[in-house]
């Protein structure tokens, strides 16, 4: 965990629930850590390579969060450099929230998860969507193969990341896992 990550996430009601629970103390230690930098490093990079869905959850005006999911081949969501992801979105059920969304707060939280090593990490960014005709620069986030069509090119710049211990995950293995194991 980062003090950057704290910073976010530590607000005065959560600040209020830590005292309420007797966890204000062990809290406040990992706010004095000194690890800033919201790089990513090789363990996060090759973790999201690996991942073939996210989930996302962006606000409305009125502040409800709203959570989608996005899937691919495995890869799709694409390390740029390592304060930087990015995907190409696919045309979907036309209701645009998380797109509507966007536009009105940039700010995403993500979360990955890989059952089968029992696994998750979860990121805040700002994200930049980009309707696809405008920007070819950014074809690269296609998946050529992947018979879907993509309508947007989304960036996601990296403001803080943490993962989450292995607890309470039931291990759940895709096909291409399965036959590699057996
Ligand atoms: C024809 C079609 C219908 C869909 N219907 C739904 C739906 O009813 N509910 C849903 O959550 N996702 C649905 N999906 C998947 C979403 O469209 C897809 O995840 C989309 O990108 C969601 O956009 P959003 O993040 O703005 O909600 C559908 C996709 C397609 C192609």
């Amino acid at each position: 965990m980062s003090r950057k990550y704290t910073e976010l996430t530590f607000t005065p009601a959560v600040k209020e629930a830590q005292e309420h629970y007797g966890a204000r103390s062990s809290a406040s230690k990992v706010e004095s850590w000194d690890i800033e930098d919201q790089k990513m490093s090789e363990i996060e990079s090759s973790f999201i390579a690996g991942r073939d869905n996210f989930y996302m959850a962006t606000v409305n005006e009125e502040g409800w969060p709203y959570l989608q999911h996005r899937g691919g081949p495995p890869g799709f969501l694409k390390v740029i450099d390592c304060q930087t992801l990015g995907f190409a979105d696919y045309r979907g059920n036309r209701q645009y929230i998380s797109a509507g969304n966007l536009r009105h707060d940039d700010r995403t939280a993500l979360f990955f998860m890989d059952y089968a090593h029992r696994r998750r990490l979860k990121m805040m960014v700002r994200t930049e969507s980009f309707d696809a005709a405008d920007r070819p620069d950014l074809e690269g986030l296609k998946d050529e193969d992947y018979a879907a069509r993509v309508e947007r090119y989304v960036l996601f710049h990296i403001a803080a990341f943490d993962w989450n211990c292995p607890q309470h995950i039931t291990p759940r293995f895709t096909q291409a896992e399965w036959n590699a194991m057996t």
